[in-house]
C-alpha cells in the first residue's frame, strides 16, 4: 500500500448506469432474462444468427447514444481533481468518460469501437465507430472480415486484465459500484486488493462476494452512495490524502 494514500479504484458494472436509463443484465429487468439475446451474446450467438447478433448490439449502441451520464459517473470523474484514480468497468457504455473520467479499464470492451470477426481484439483492426450509425452485415474491417462490435462476447477472454490486477493491488481505497460480481475474472479483481485497504460497495442490494470480504456496505443506489461517499473521503474520515 502507498505510503502517502491517494489512489482510488473503482469497480463499476451495469448498476451505475441505471440512472443513466440503461438495463442491468441480472435481477428483474435484466438483459438476460431474454434467454435469446443471453446466447446472441455468445462466440456461438454470433455465428448462427449474424444478423440477429448486430441487431441486438445495434440497439445497444443506439440506447447507449441516447444515454448521459449521471451524478454517479460525475462523483467519480470529479475526483480526478484530488486524487488519483482508476476506474475498471465492465461496462460496454462510454458513461465514464463522458462525465470526464481520464483513466478507464474496460476490460469487456466498448460498444463505441468496432473490430474484426476473424481477430476480434487484435488492435490493429479496432476503430472507433458513431453509436447511431448501424453496423451492417458485409461492413468490413480491415482484415476484409466482417465488422463487429469491440465487446467481450462470452467466450472470449476479458481485455485488459493484468492493467487492472495492477490498478487493483496498488488501490489505497478499493470501491466497488454496480456489479453483482457474477462473472470471472473480473468478479476475481477484489481479491487483489490489499486487506487492510478501506473497501466499499454500492449497491441497493446485497453483494455477497464483497459482504464476506470486509467491504463496508453502502445500501444505496448509485448516485446516492457516491455522493455519501465523496462526503466520507473529503471530511477525512476515510484517511486518504488529496494530491494537491
Ligand atoms: P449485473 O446485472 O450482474 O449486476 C448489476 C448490479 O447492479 C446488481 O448487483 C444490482 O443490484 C445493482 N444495481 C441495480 N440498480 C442499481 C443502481 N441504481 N445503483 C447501483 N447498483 C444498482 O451486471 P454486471 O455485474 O455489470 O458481460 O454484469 C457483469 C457482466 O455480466 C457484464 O459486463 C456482462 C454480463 O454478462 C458480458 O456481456 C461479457
Amino acid at each position: 500500500m502507498n505510503m502517502e494514500r491517494r489512489h482510488i479504484v473503482f469497480l463499476t458494472g451495469a448498476g451505475i448506469s441505471v440512472e443513466s436509463g440503461l438495463t442491468t443484465f441480472r435481477g428483474k429487468d435484466g438483459l438476460w432474462n431474454n434467454k435469446s439475446w443471453r446466447f446472441l451474446a455468445s462466440t456461438e450467438g454470433y455465428y448462427k444468427y449474424p444478423q440477429d447478433f448486430l441487431d441486438f448490439y445495434n440497439w445497444r449502441r443506439k440506447k447507449l447514444a441516447e444515454a448521459e451520464p449521471n451524478r454517479a459517473h460525475r462523483l467519480i470523474a470529479e475526483l480526478e481533481r484530488e486524487y488519483q484514480v482508476t476506474v475498471i468497468t465492465q461496462n460496454v457504455d462510454n458513461l465514464h468518460e463522458r462525465a470526464g473520467s481520464t483513466n478507464v479499464i474496460h476490460v469487456h470492451g466498448n460498444l463505441t469501437k468496432v473490430c474484426s470477426t476473424k481477430s476480434p481484439h487484435d488492435p490493429r483492426f479496432v476503430e472507433d465507430y458513431p453509436l447511431t450509425e448501424p453496423i451492417r452485415l458485409g461492413d468490413k474491417a480491415g482484415d476484409e472480415s466482417q465488422l463487429r462490435p469491440y465487446t467481450v462476447l462470452f467466450g472470449e477472454r476479458a481485455l485488459r486484465m493484468e492493467e487492472a490486477q495492477e490498478a487493483a493491488l496498488h488501490a489505497d481505497v478499493f470501491v466497488v459500484v454496480g456489479t453483482s460480481l457474477a462473472v470471472m475474472p473480473a468478479a476475481d479483481l477484489v481479491r487483489y486488493v490489499y486487506k487492510e485497504v478501506p473497501k466499499f460497495v454500492i449497491d441497493p442490494k446485497e453483494v455477497m462476494a464483497c459482504e464476506a470480504m470486509g467491504f463496508e456496505a453502502i445500501r444505496a443506489t448509485a448516485g446516492e452512495g457516491m455522493a455519501y461517499l465523496v462526503e466520507r473521503i473529503k471530511s477525512g474520515a476515510i484517511g486518504i490524502k488529496a494530491c494537491n
